[in-house]
């Protein structure tokens, strides 16, 4: 089975989140079990120093009444054989940031994403490498289904590819409007067949509709965003498609986060005995941070996006009291919304020993909180898998999250009664709750042997890629079950 994946990001080429994660690392568990798997993705800025060969001279990226020249490298992901095709063109693609920019998306979003579709229908001439499947992740490659169609409806053989959409977070659609839609070169009747809501251009649910499956990145998810009001708008065609939609939960890449061997950590931690090099990792996080080093007082680790999603404003409502009412300490590394990182600074001057705040993203801080911290904060509003709670449970630091999505999924809560819960979770989005659950993860704290126990639960917590592959590459069997149905 082969298998392109047609993606915004692959970490480590390029990235800004979970996505880039996931389209880094399921290709390599995707190959381990037999399938031929390879990536194609724009050449951002980012990826500008990367080795590569190129491939061709150039082909039109555009379509016929907008043309853009462009061509196609090849290098390949991280230290594997994977090959990841990159598209070049300085023009689309060689700007600062990969959606947007300080003034927000850009306008041209929809003509960049064509290009990358269209790029990805290109390959098998280019590379004389034809794949079964095409794997889009996410809105800015979701029209790649439509192409295809299109294409294979031009053919009116029986067809021999089919596509699969993954959706990371229905937040992001990727809008536009008609005349951008024209820029495409399908034909114009595709408008009305998942382009058009009401009356914008609307790139997730193009993928919606032609894509022969969905997934999304846990079950939970999968189930949630058919609920009114949870689907960002979108739950109608989510339920019209809802045979052909599944939750496959996200595993992460077990060599890059390893806690026996990652370079980041100041000690390495040993999950059968995480105690010495846990104390180990809090110690010199505690001095890094330059907050004060205490014998009992709990480190609290937060490593997020600061967005609405991620519920941290639940967060900000309860610390004054949490601050107040307990010992603990708190480091948190993100970036996003003004407001809320105005508040963290805030925050991390009034109580210089007790609360650390880094704003930015940097890869191996967050590594050091994982390992540094012994409970972990992830109170999202949604959540569609959710990476960092699985790195947090690798690197032995508890999850605190509420139960909604992939966190639902990975996360079973403690119960001292029955001791088999990896983390602690509440049910609404209301600090109230959020502040019982941590109030009940500190008298937990307060219990050593039951602290430990809970730990290790998290360290053994399962996570690899394994699972996830094979239910994918059953998921591209049944996207290829079309074409033996065709009628001519
Ligand atoms: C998005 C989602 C996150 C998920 C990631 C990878 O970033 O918000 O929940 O883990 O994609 O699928």
């Amino acid at each position: 089975m082969k298998v392109l994946f047609v993606s915004p990001e692959v970490s480590p080429l390029v990235r800004t989140g979970g996505l880039g994660d996931v389209v880094g690392s399921l290709p390599l568990a995707l190959k381990k079990i037999g399938l031929d798997v390879r990536v194609i993705c724009p050449m951002h800025r980012e990826c500008n120093n990367l080795a590569y060969r190129s491939l061709n001279k150039s082909f039109n990226l555009g379509s016929a009444t907008k043309p853009y020249e462009g061509n196609l490298v090849e290098t390949s992901l991280g230290e594997s054989e994977v090959p990841v095709y990159l598209i070049k063109n300085s023009f689309l693609y060689d700007r600062p940031g990969i959606y947007s920019d300080e003034n927000g998306n850009y306008e041209d979003n929809p003509e960049r994403v064509f290009a990358l579709c269209r790029a990805a229908l290109k390959v098998e001439d280019i590379t004389n490498w034809k794949p079964d499947v095409f794997h889009a992740h996410d809105w800015m490659a979701a029209p790649t289904c439509a192409f295809l169609n299109a294409k294979l409806q031009s053919r009116k053989q029986r067809p021999d590819q089919a596509s699969v959409l993954t959706i990371h977070n229905l937040e992001h659609q990727g809008s536009g409007t008609y005349d951008h839609f024209k820029i495409s070169g399908l034909p114009l009747d595709y408008w009305n067949l998942g382009f058009d809501r009401f009356g914008s251009l609307n790139l997730l649910k193009s993928g919606i509709q032609h894509a022969d499956k969905i997934t999304t990145v846990s079950p939970t998810y999968s189930r949630e965003i058919r609920q009114d009001g949870l689907g960002h708008g979108l739950e109608g065609s989510l339920q019209y498609r809802g045979a052909d939609l599944l939750g496959i939960l996200n595993g992460i890449d077990e060599k890059s986060w390893n806690p026996m061997k990652d370079s980041s950590l100041p000690a390495l931690i040993n999950p059968e005995f995480p105690k010495e090099g846990k104390i180990s990792c809090k110690n010199s996080l505690l001095k890094e941070m330059n907050l004060v080093k205490t014998k009992k007082s709990p480190l609290f680790g937060i490593v997020s996006r600061l967005c609405k999603q991620k519920g941290l404003d639940l967060l900000l409502k309860i610390f004054p009291r949490l601050l107040r009412n307990s010992n603990a300490q708190f480091v948190l590394l993100g970036s996003g919304s003004e407001e809320q990182e105005v508040c963290f600074m805030k925050l991390a001057q009034q109580h210089p020993q007790r609360f650390a705040a880094f704003i930015g993203f940097n890869d191996r801080l967050a590594r050091r909180i994982f390992a540094g911290s012994d409970f972990f904060l992830m109170p999202s509003r949604y959540e569609p898998c959710g990476l960092a709670q699985q790195y947090a449970m690798r690197y032995g630091s508890i999850p605190i999250a509420r139960r909604t999505g992939g966190l639902a999924d990975t996360i079973k809560d403690f119960n001292d009664s029955k001791p088999v819960g990896n983390g602690f979770l509440f049910d609404d989005p209301d600090p109230h709750q959020l502040l019982k659950v941590i109030h009940k993860a500190l008298e937990i704290f307060k219990n050593d042997d039951l602290f430990q126990k809970v730990r290790k639960n998290a360290l053994s917590s399962p996570c690899s890629w394994e699972n996830a592959a094979k239910q994918y590459a059953q998921v591209y069997n049944w996207s290829m079950e079309k074409n033996l149905n065709f009628k001519s």
